[in-house]
């Protein structure tokens, strides 16, 4: 995810650009550049760093100009450096382009642009292959020659461009990622997300993947990919700024949990291939030699991240068939693990700045082992200092309790076991396609676990929940990790005391503590367990405990035997973590509002935790 703002008008283009970048910093904030027209010319600054350090450079600079375009760095492709920075130049220097998104083909562009047409490329991004084909195409039309070049493209992208020669346009198109025009009165301006327009217009017109706009201070045409002129409906914004900049959500950890179909997605993409059932790492630059030598596994974290690698440790075993263990960042560091040269080491951050993670990494490196990190931030010092790092894309999450990130770091997981299990040979191919085709349906589902009636029940049993200081969350097999993280969100901004238990572990003690009345949530999904999971319900019961239920669809034993229950839709028996985590994320946070805690802020915690 990154931050676009375009402007063009009768103000100082380099103020409204960095006005609005700012308060699209929470899309990404590992660089920042603005492009300005300045007497014919287009002027690119740009650094890597915050929205703020740019606008110390500009201090003095460029203040007549009245158009520009501007971008806040979320690193995809290229690490967070100041040539990775947007704007791009072209070649010729003539045309600027900034772009939010992913251009799945941009090595075979980059290729093509390179040999045929000599480009010299300075940076290692995915977006400056725009500047270039734009210019390749450049036939004294920006808009014709975006459009063209657009046809050569596959990949996502929300992109605003420039031309010197055309000082008065800005160009612009969409697919799979947000642009807002905003139209003015004598200025006009184009954002990834309403909070940069809204000091200057609440008229605005969201473009659809697809469409392409022409912007110039008094008029905006927007086209299809055929260069038709549309007509477009205008959208008059009533949310305040602060509403908008969660999306019209209240709080980001709501938003930031809407937004899990797509970081799913976003994840998987350009890695697997459903038909054939493969997954594509190669990212990771192991060698199948390197792969096939692995004995062990020691998964590293805190926190969140340890619980998805609680989950890792099951899918990794089951697939790959090699033992693999899970530590507490903060205890593996200081306990003298048995590893050696064989060992393969994963570290689990969102972050990448934890400092037991880090530790942790450190202390495997310094004896000589490989270390591979699954990160969210590109650029980290867990991604600098890590032999081999597989990212998740969720974009930048703000909230301090950690939900797409979790989500993310699953399906990396996931990724990462079936390939090891394909590259070792040992897992079946019609295995290997189940599970690929599973990965692929679990956008669509999360969208249905996340429908608005789904989201109503959850809260009103969350009016229930938010009464009592404690609560129970219980689950077996790959239901128990599940367990703990849904408890864990529960306690961290509820502040509701919530324990998790393997529920066959209840009778061995836990069990004294269900009184009446009190609120267990059960995860269910595990076919091999049923009838176990459900006589530990019937412990519950027997003591008056009230059970919620999260259960596989189809489990009809479930609902006989519990208070309440929350079907989830069927999906493989392996990746049912993935659903059941939603409906706990959505349990903590609506007990949380209901409790009146700051939901994003929790007491105590930090979104980084880089101390001992
Ligand atoms: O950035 P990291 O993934 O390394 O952070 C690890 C934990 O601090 C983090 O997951 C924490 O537990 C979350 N706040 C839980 O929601």
């Amino acid at each position: 995810m990154c931050g676009i703002v375009g402007y063009t008008g009768n103000k100082s283009a380099k103020d409204v650009l960095i006005e609005g970048l700012k308060k699209l910093e929470y899309r990404g904030y590992d660089s920042a550049g603005v492009a300005l027209e300045d007497n014919g010319k287009l002027e690119i600054c740009k650094a890597a760093g915050s929205v703020g350090d740019l606008e110390k450079t500009l201090n003095g600079k460029f203040n007549t100009a009245g158009l520009g375009l501007g971008h806040t760095r979320w690193a995809t492709h290229g690490r967070p450096t100041d040539e990775n920075a947007h704007p791009h130049y072209s070649a010729s220097r003539e045309i600027v382009v900034v772009h939010n998104g992913i251009i799945e083909n941009h090595q075979a562009l980059r290729d093509r642009l390179s040999i045929e047409g000599g480009y010299e490329f300075r940076s290692e991004t995915d977006t400056e292959v725009l500047a270039h084909l734009i210019e390749e195409y450049y036939r004294g039309d920006l808009f014709e020659a975006l459009r063209r070049a657009l046809l050569d493209v596959e990949g996502s992208y929300a992109l605003v461009a420039a031309s010197s020669r055309e000082p008065e346009k800005l160009v612009c198109a969409r697919k799979d990622s947000p642009l807002i025009i905003g139209y003015g009165d004598g200025e006009n301006l184009i954002a990834s997300d309403i909070p940069a327009l809204l000091t200057h217009t609440r008229k605005t017109c969201i473009l659809e993947d697809g469409e392409l706009a022409v912007l110039t201070a008094d008029r905006v045409v927007v086209y299809n990919r055929q260069g038709d002129i549309l007509e477009k409906d205008t959208l008059e914004i009533d949310w305040d700024l602060e509403a908008a900049e969660k999306g019209g959500y209240d709080h980001f950890m709501l938003k930031e949990i809407m937004e899990q179909p797509v970081a799913v997605r976003e994840t998987l993409r350009q890695r697997i291939s459903a038909g054939e059932g493969k997954v594509s790492l190669s990212e990771l630059e192991f060698s199948v030699d390197e792969l096939k030598r692995v004995e062990k596994i020691f998964i590293v974290a805190c926190g969140t991240a340890y619980h998805a690698g609680l989950v890792g440790k099951a899918v990794i075993e089951k697939l790959v068939g090699i033992p693999v263990e899970v530590e507490v960042a903060s205890e593996f560091r200081y306990r003298e693990p048995l590893l050696e040269q064989n060992h393969l080491v994963i570290v689990i951050s969102q972050s990448g700045e934890t400092a037991d993670t880090l530790a942790g990494l450190r202390l495997a490196r310094s004896r000589g082992l490989n270390v591979m990190a699954i990160t969210n931030v590109v650029g980290s010092t867990v991604s600098r200092e890590a032999d081999h790092v597989l990212y998740t894309w969720a974009g930048p999450e703000i909230a301090v309790a950690s939900t797409k990130a979790y989500l993310t770091q699953l399906i990396a997981l996931y990724l990462f076991a079936i390939y090891l299990g394909e590259s070792r040979g040992v897992l079946p191919v019609e295995e290997a396609m189940g599970l690929v085709k599973g990965l692929q349906s679990l956008p669509g589902k999360l969208n249905s676990v996340l429908n608005e009636e789904n989201v109503a029940r959850l809260k009103t049993y969350c009016d229930h929940l938010a009464k009592w200081e404690s609560a129970f969350f219980v689950g077996r097999n790959l239901d128990s990790p599940v367990a703990m993280e849904g408890s864990l969100k529960l306690k961290e901004i509820s502040y509701i005391h919530a324990e998790a238990c393997a529920a066959g572990e209840l009778k061995h003690g836990p069990l004294a503590l269900i009184v009446d009345g009190i609120p267990v949530i059960a995860l269910v999904t595990q076919e091999a367990v049923l009838d176990k999971a459900l006589s530990n319900i019937q412990e519950i019961n027997a003591r008056g405990g009230e059970v919620f239920a999260i259960a596989q669809e189809g489990f009809d034993d479930v609902q006989n035997q519990v208070d309440s229950v929350f079907y989830l839709p069927p999906v493989h028996n392996l990746l049912t973590p993935v659903l059941s985590v939603v409906p706990t994320q959505l349990i903590a946070y609506y007990a949380a509002l209901a409790r009146g805690s700051a939901v994003d802020k929790p007491r105590n915690l930090a979104k980084s935790v880089t101390v001992e």
